[in-house]
């Protein structure tokens, strides 16, 4: 079909694949075609709209422009309020049963009657918003507002990829979706963190992020926050005959509509029902990708939702059961210093304790010095700590009030508060470090608990608390000396029982037999990670080549990119790291030894070019179906491949699971081949 004859014909097919794939893209996570390709198809819709602007219609893709600019937002009065829910405080079981009694007293149900159904979802914490789509075209986006009036805030929902544009298939005259716009945490972190990159202001939280980027008149706002949308009910229906008769029906009704609607929900019996959605929840909330504030429980007939009706704003047939908040004020006793093991310094704020997000949080980080300024909060003040999910708990501003007497502003120290050594700070990093290196013990400490961790030297039972012993004792002072206890010395310290004493030995003795990979990734050099040090040891095959390597030829190993050469060649540069390596090798730490991939052993790619995956480096992100990240690595490996941490250029294939996540989104940017775990089984299978 050519494009000059057939036009509109084209601009339609066009829009409905570029709607097809953007749903798979940004609703499902799993797209069918390479993002250039998307890029062609939205760039010949374009090129058609640009020399047949009546084609143009508001349901194309390249209608999501950003930049538009109002004057202000206009009120929407809503076709049907939007009600708020209940909300159950009590947290325990008990919220749950009240709630399923009050429902049967209502209905007036004997004792004897059977359960109710409920449709249990999540309480997401976003922004409730309305999109309003007549004949299958979003027309509309508005917040709740007061409930009744609301504000159109469609020029920036159109921004949100997850929302469509269009309805798929069929779609009633008019349909409200009602849902909630939030930010990931993933999405969140990954812009604050580019934030701090940038020295620039970072954000309190996905929510008031989202809602503040919604709310803007300037839809450029939108462009570096990635929102993601999710439906939990309907407002204005007209002509939808067919339209389902519970609530859960109407979701799923809702997602083949194209409009995401989450996966955690459930239909469950009665009370019990309830408290088990609940229980299940709590446990996974850390593990969900966004935040939440707890679980909304909804009857699932909609005949029995009718029957019950509502007070004033809220209907009786739905409640919000709460979950411990995640954010709590509570005083800033203290600022004190920690040392990291590259000897970075972080401000960590000491707190008076708080139950937030599930446990009692008494520290929480203020990341480096300028960030600790931006929020402008010294000892003494009222400060709002934040953990969700496994995020450490960070301190994310404080409550403005007057102080009641003059309190200094933090100072960072100018010499380690560990070892005293000099603190710098290079030009144009937001870090300060301690300069004393493995003299600080502060350094040496987290350097031994890096060394004996599990995917370094693996010495079990090496852990924080005798590590401190061991350090604060004078026991040891660098690695080498932990090769030099023996069970007597050992089992005079505290807590150290003869039997613990005599198993440490007996690992640290194991521990001698090891690999050079392993080895390397023990010394704790500044930005060798497992999979660097791996590609060293492949590449090089003995230490001692290593060591003596120039920054040139350590750039020669695949994704050794200057600062890394840099940084290992500066390590083995210092005579004290190159003892510390012979000492270690004195007490009889040994590994296999081969030529490596460089000078007079051959060609290296014959021996390894059997292999399916020789030469290759691939990237694992999110969890996938049946095979955990070590195996799938250990798979990968056993094929000749290898696997980095990072996407680039020369990443050959990204396998993605579930929750995939910023390395999934740089593949897509650079157009490198994505796959899910058949995938990659595909690839073991085949040769070259
Ligand atoms: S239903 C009739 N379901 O909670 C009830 N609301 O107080 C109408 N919210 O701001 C709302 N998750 O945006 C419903 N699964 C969920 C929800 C949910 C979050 C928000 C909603 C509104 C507030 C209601």
């Amino acid at each position: 079909m050519s494009l000059a004859a057939q036009p509109a014909a084209r601009a339609a097919e066009l829009r409905a694949l570029l709607q097809h794939h953007a749903h798979r893209y940004y609703v499902l996570d799993a797209p069918e075609i390479p993002d250039a390709d998307y890029d062609r198809l939205f760039a010949e819709l374009q090129a058609i709209e640009a020399a047949h602007p009546a084609l143009r219609t508001p349901d194309s893709p390249t209608q999501r422009v950003i930049g538009q600019v109002l004057d202000g937002l206009l009120p929407v009065v809503h076709a049907r309020p939007m009600l708020s829910i209940r909300t159950e405080t009590d947290t325990t079981a008990a919220g749950a049963q009240a709630f399923d009694a009050r429902v049967r007293r209502e209905l007036g149900l004997p004792d004897d009657a059977p359960p109710i159904a409920y449709c249990t979802e999540l309480k997401f914490d976003g922004l409730a918003i309305n999109l309003r789509y007549e004949d299958g075209v979003l027309v509309q986006a508005s917040t709740r507002g007061d409930g009744q009036t609301g504000e159109d805030v469609t020029h920036n929902v159109r921004a949100i990829g997850q929302v469509p544009l269009r309805l798929f298939g069929w779609a009633p005259p008019v349909i409200e979706i009602r849902g909630e716009a939030y930010m990931r945490r993933d999405d969140f972190e990954r812009l604050n963190e580019r934030q701090r990159e940038k020295g620039a202001r970072t954000f309190i939280n996905p929510r008031n992020t989202a809602a503040g980027a919604i709310r803007q008149l300037d839809s450029a706002g939108m462009a570096d926050k990635r929102l993601s949308f999710f439906a939990y009910g309907l407002g204005e229906v007209q002509g939808w005959s067919g339209q389902p008769a519970s609530h859960s029906a109407t979701l799923e009704a809702i997602a083949a509509f194209g409009v995401p609607v989450c996966a955690e929900r459930a239909v469950v019996q009665g009370a019990a029902g309830l408290v088990a959605f609940h229980e299940r929840v709590a446990a996974e909330r850390d593990r969900l990708p966004f935040d939440i504030d707890g679980v909304v429980y909804k009857v699932d007939a909609l005949e029995m939702q009718q029957r019950l009706g509502f007070l004033t704003r809220e209907p009786r047939w739905a409640v919000a059961h709460k979950y411990p908040a995640q954010e709590q004020t509570t005083r800033l006793d203290a600022i004190e210093v920690q040392v990291g093991r590259t000897g970075k310094l972080t401000p960590v704020a000491r707190l008076a304790p708080v139950f937030v997000g599930g446990t009692t949080v008494s520290n929480a980080t203020l990341h480096n010095l300028f960030e600790l300024r931006r929020k402008g909060v010294r000892e003494g003040d009222e400060v709002i700590v934040r953990r969700a999910g496994d995020v450490i708990p960070e301190v994310v501003g404080r409550i403005p009030a007057a102080r009641p007497h003059y309190v200094p502003n933090f100072q960072m120290p100018r010499a380690c508060p560990v070892c005293g050594s000099a603190v710098l700070r290079e030009r144009g990093s937001v870090e300060h470090r301690c300069s004393g290196g493995l003299y600080c013990p502060a350094q040496r400490k987290q350097a031994l608990l890096h060394f004996a961790g599990r995917r370094a030297l693996d010495i079990e039972g090496l852990g924080e608390k005798l590590v401190d012993q061991l350090v604060d004792g004078e026991l040891v002072r660098g690695l080498p000396d932990l090769y030099a206890l023996d069970a007597a010395r050992l089992s005079a310290l505290d807590r150290m029982g003869e039997k613990s004493a005599a198993n440490l030995v007996a690992m640290l003795e194991r521990s001698k037999q090891t690999t050079l990979a392993r080895f390397l990734y023990a010394l704790g050099i500044r930005h060798v990670g497992e999979s660097t040090a791996r590609d060293l040891a492949r590449h090089f095959g003995r230490m001692q080549r290593v060591m003596d390597a120039s920054v040139e030829a350590l750039q020669q190993v695949p994704d050794v990119g200057p600062v890394v050469a840099q940084s290992i060649q500066s390590f083995f540069a210092q005579p004290h790291n190159r003892e510390v390596v012979e000492q270690l090798r004195a007490a009889g730490l040994g590994w296999p030894e081969s030529d490596g991939l460089v000078d007079g052993s051959g060609d290296p790619s014959a021996t390894q070019a059997a292999l399916p995956l020789s030469g290759k480096t691939l990237v694992l992100t999110g969890t996938l179906p049946t095979l955990t990240r070590e195996e799938a690595k250990a798979l990968i490996e056993a094929a000749g491949g290898k696997v980095a941490g990072a996407v680039s250029k020369k990443t050959f294939a990204v396998i993605a699971g579930e929750e995939a996540g910023s390395k999934l989104e740089k593949a897509r940017e650079l157009g490198i081949t994505v796959l899910d775990e058949e995938g990659l089984r595909g690839l073991l299978a085949t040769d070259g």
